[in-house]
């Protein structure tokens, strides 16, 4: 039963190999940036038990029937649904699946380059010393200073793009496999190290309380549905990203098994930016809830107050830079191989087409934090009350673009395609995983996704 198809844009070269990009795709600013500030905006511990449940048990099982629709389907998005709703007999529409996914990447790549903008400029600002024993408030007046000013923002904006469809343009296999080898396990030893501080000199165990000890009164609806929405962001879900990376997967490797490790890895990543972060903030009198600006208005005292902490700030924000570079690849990837395979454009051209969009549409995030910072557009519904156009296209994406793909992956994966196609695509044997798996995204995906969207809709 198992199709012959490949790939035209190449294969990894091997199991480890999807495991490192996928990983790459997975952990990025979502795990070091975006976690900590959403957990600190909406109460902690209840929204951190919310998140990792919404991980085991939506995250990994999508995850699985991804990466189990892309290498059967072998091609970009589009294409893979439009291969696969024919070869399983059902309406040609759920091509529209992977075209809605392109357009999810497409807006939140706009954004995500805006805010890996900020870590390269925070490279080096942390090297030359400029945090050498600062207060908290002059840590936070330099963050002020720099999105205050659009030309800056739009400089590291143009240089993080540049960066991406460089990569992407070489193809994915080279650079990239090479470039997350040496960087994941780096990453993995200075958040330690982070967090190793943030045990000496911070209030470690309010931080643990806040994280781990769960209020329920203190999250809303909107928290749970910002909770679940994180699960799909973190681990690249719901776009077709997790779904292109899986159509250059060797056949023989282990969809469960690889999907398991890439959410371990991710899920570990978060929880210790989450410890590095959250001490410095009570220790500093800081609020949690300050929203986007959190880790550049806290990390940066850390450094300024170590020895050696211009060097080991640099190095974290340079590894910072690279965890959002291997996403942001991913984020592009499904809509340059589209470009490719259906407008007959080489990768090149592609990736330089994708990617000046992109870039354009990156303004619209980097005014909101000066020139348009008043400009809020949905302002008469109390929960976007303060939302600028980068909150509402962060919204948009996470909350309703990516669970939306997901759900409507679930159902392909496990009520339109045969089960004799996953059994033999997931290659579990028939035992209890498959039938444990089948379960899960069959039922308890789609169930959970609808009962937080509908729960969520009386937000408005
Ligand atoms: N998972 C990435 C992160 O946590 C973001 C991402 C989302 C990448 C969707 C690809 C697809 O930073």
């Amino acid at each position: 039963m198992a199709t012959d198809r490949q790939s035209i844009h190449g294969q990894w070269s091997s199991r480890l190999a999807f495991i490192l990009a996928a990983t790459g795709s997975a952990v990025g600013l979502g795990n070091i940036w975006k976690f900590p500030y959403i957990a600190g905006e909406n109460g902690g511990g209840a929204f951190v038990l919310v998140y990792l449940l919404c991980i085991a048990v939506i995250g990994i099982p999508i995850m699985m029937a991804e990466v189990m629709l892309g290498r059967r389907g072998r091609q970009s998005p589009i294409n893979t649904m439009d291969t696969l709703a024919r070869e399983e007999k059902v309406s040609s529409h759920w091509k529209w699946l992977g075209g809605a996914g392109m357009l999810a990447g497409f807006l939140i790549l706009s954004y995500y380059s805006v805010i890996a903008g900020w870590a390269l400029a925070y490279v080096f600002r942390t090297g030359s010393g400029l945090f050498t024993g600062l207060t908290a408030d002059g840590v936070q007046s330099i963050f002020n200073n720099l999105v205050s000013e659009p030309e800056r923002l739009l400089a590291w904006h143009t240089i993080f793009m540049v960066m991406t469809m460089f990569v992407v343009a070489r193809g994915v296999s080279g650079g990239l496999e090479k470039a997350v080898r040496m960087l994941m396990p780096a990453l993995f030893v200075l958040l330690f190290v982070l967090v190793g501080y943030a045990w000496n000199s911070g209030a470690f165990q309010q931080a643990a309380m806040f994280l781990f000890q769960p209020d329920f009164s203190r999250i809303t609806a909107n928290g749970v549905l910002i909770a679940m929405g994180h699960a799909f962001f973190t681990l690249s879900l719901g776009m077709g990203a997790i779904m292109v990376y899986g159509s250059y997967l060797p056949q023989n490797a282990s969809i469960a098994r690889t999907s398991i490790a890439v959410a371990l890895m991710d899920t570990l990543v978060a929880l210790l930016a989450g410890l590095a972060i959250f001490p410095i903030v009570f220790a500093n009198g800081l609020e949690p809830g300050v929203g986007p600006g959190l880790i550049f208005q806290t990390l940066p005292i850390a450094f300024g107050h170590m020895d050696g902490g211009a060097f080991f700030g640099m190095l974290f924000f340079i590894l910072l830079v690279f965890a959002a570079w291997t996403s942001a690849i991913s984020l592009i990837e499904p809509a340059v191989a589209w470009l490719v395979e259906n407008r007959g454009m080489t990768r090149v051209f592609a990736a330089v087409a994708a990617g000046l969009a992109t870039w354009v549409f990156g303004l619209l995030t980097v005014f909101s934090f000066n020139i348009w910072s008043e400009v809020k557009l949905l302002s008469a519904i109390p929960v976007f009350r303060d939302s600028t156009l980068f909150d509402l296209l962060d919204y948009l994406t996470a909350n309703i673009m990516l669970p939306l793909g997901g759900l409507l992956i679930a159902i392909f994966a496990a009520w339109k395609m045969s089960r004799a196609s996953s059994v033999d695509e997931l290659a579990m044997g028939e035992r209890f995983f498959y039938p444990l798996w089948r379960f899960l995204v069959r039922y308890i995906t789609p169930v959970a996704v609808i009962i937080v969207f509908l729960s969520a809709i009386d937000i408005l």
